[in-house]
């Protein structure tokens, strides 16, 4: 196992009802003037904005708000709001809603307070030092952001997914989790969700770290136990049960409890932010695209790690044939995703010509000439990936 710190400061209030406490959160973190951040409407129509407005009223706690975040957010809607919590001298951002929001309220908070162009955070010319401070009101188990200090922004000009780590300034003080505001979450978005977790854990599980058995138990575990939830949720939506242990899942994917100790890998992640960059497709859908057919690649470059985890998190018998595990292991998983109602082609995600030429283009400007950890890819390695994808 490899030194790490493990730093994950975040206070978590789960459970019913949490919402309720918003206030009393915001106020324990010193907010006095809130900019409350928002998507497309499913709180408005849920209800839950005037309800966290309400009791933000009661409190005294002065608030404005910026909506329609949209998700695979992008720099407009940044610049909207480092502008409007200039004006109205913001001291704490709530993003209500899920990775799309809390990303946008992430890069807002990092904006105010920094002269420049926030875009340098995420292209790499500068690092945050500080950033107004934020809690999270969480709406989706998926991205993790909630628990995390990255934030991932695609923008406008040039279509540039990239994402800001940077756990010290922008993990958020608290994050509200009410697994009953999960329920009319639509199955596609339940399912996006458990993509995109279970490929959080994956990204730490691939690695070459060796004596990790705690870490590779913990990562098989969850994995286990997310496949097994996901299935009682998609059959039965308001299960409060699974919704919670979903919920749950979805933090500790992204929050350095799996993979601790380990290299991580992050090869699938970028190749899909290209795919969601150019194409503006559902994170999670093109994850469900993309892990597939790097794993099946790496079944037939480094299978080790790959017929474990054929092994253990899908039931595949063991064989001395490492590969032929792997690969069975890879058959199983894009069963689980079918039938989830993920996609595991670029067709089934919609796209019928994907310009993979762009794609990896795109890929090595903004990630270097080779991605990845578990198997550094060059352009020729994405390229197979790109096209067993499209298979
Ligand atoms: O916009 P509204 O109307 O609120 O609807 C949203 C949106 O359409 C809907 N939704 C959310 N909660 C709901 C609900 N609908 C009904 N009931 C509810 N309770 O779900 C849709 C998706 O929301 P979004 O915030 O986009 O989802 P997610 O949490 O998956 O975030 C995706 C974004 O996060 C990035 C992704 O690339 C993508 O841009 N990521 C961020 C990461 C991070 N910050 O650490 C890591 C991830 O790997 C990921 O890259
Ligand atoms: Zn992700």
């Amino acid at each position: 196992m490899n030194n790490f710190i493990f730093y994950s400061p975040t206070e978590f209030v789960f459970g019913k009802d949490t919402e309720k406490r918003t206030a009393e959160m915001i106020a324990k973190y010193h907010g006095t003037k809130v900019l409350i951040v928002y998507g497309g409407g499913s709180v408005v129509r849920s209800g839950l904005l005037d309800k966290i407005k309400r009791i933000l009223d009661g409190a005294h706690i002065a608030h404005v708000e910026l909506g329609g975040i949209q998700p695979n957010p992008t720099d407009p809607k940044v610049y909207e709001g480092i502008g409007l919590g200039r004006r109205e001298q913001i001291d704490f951002l709530l993003p209500v809603g899920g990775g799309s929001v809390i990303d946008t309220a992430k890069a807002i908070a990092c904006g105010i307070p920094y002269e420049g162009d926030f875009w340098d955070f995420y292209s790499g010319k500068a690092t945050p030092q500080k950033a107004v401070r934020l809690g999270v009101v969480l709406t989706i188990p998926a991205a993790g952001s909630e628990g995390s200090g990255n934030s991932v922004i695609t923008k406008t000009d040039g279509l540039r997914k990239l994402s800001l780590r940077t756990p010290e300034v922008l993990r958020p003080a608290f994050a509200i989790m009410n697994p009953e505001l999960t329920f009319t979450l639509p199955a596609w978005q339940t399912a996006c969700g458990v993509t995109d977790m279970m490929a959080h854990i994956m990204e730490r599980y691939f690695t070459n770290t060796e004596e990790v058995e705690v870490p590779d138990r913990m990562c098989e575990g969850t994995l286990k136990a997310i496949i097994a939830e996901a299935r009682k949720v998609m059959r039965h939506p308001h299960d409060y049960g699974a919704r919670a242990n979903l919920m749950w899942a979805g933090t500790i994917a992204h929050n350095g409890t799996c993979g601790v100790g380990c290299e991580e890998d992050w090869a699938s992640h970028f190749m899909e932010h290209e795919i969601s960059a150019v194409y503006n497709v559902t994170h999670g859908a093109g994850l469900a695209v993309i892990f597939p057919a790097w794993l099946t690649y790496m079944a037939g470059h480094h299978a080790k790690k790959a017929a474990q985890f054929a092994c253990r998190v899908w039931d595949v018998p063991e064989s001395d044939d490492k590969k032929a595990m792997a690969l069975e292991g890879v058959e199983r998983m894009k069963a689980f995703f079918r039938e989830i109602g993920m996609p595991t082609s670029f067709r089934e995600l919609g796209i019928e010509h994907p310009d993979i030429g762009l794609l990896v283009k795109k890929l090595h400007e903004n990630k270097g000439e080779r991605v990845g950890n578990y198997l550094p890819l060059d352009s020729r390695a994405t390229r197979e990936i790109y096209e067993i994808a499209n298979r």
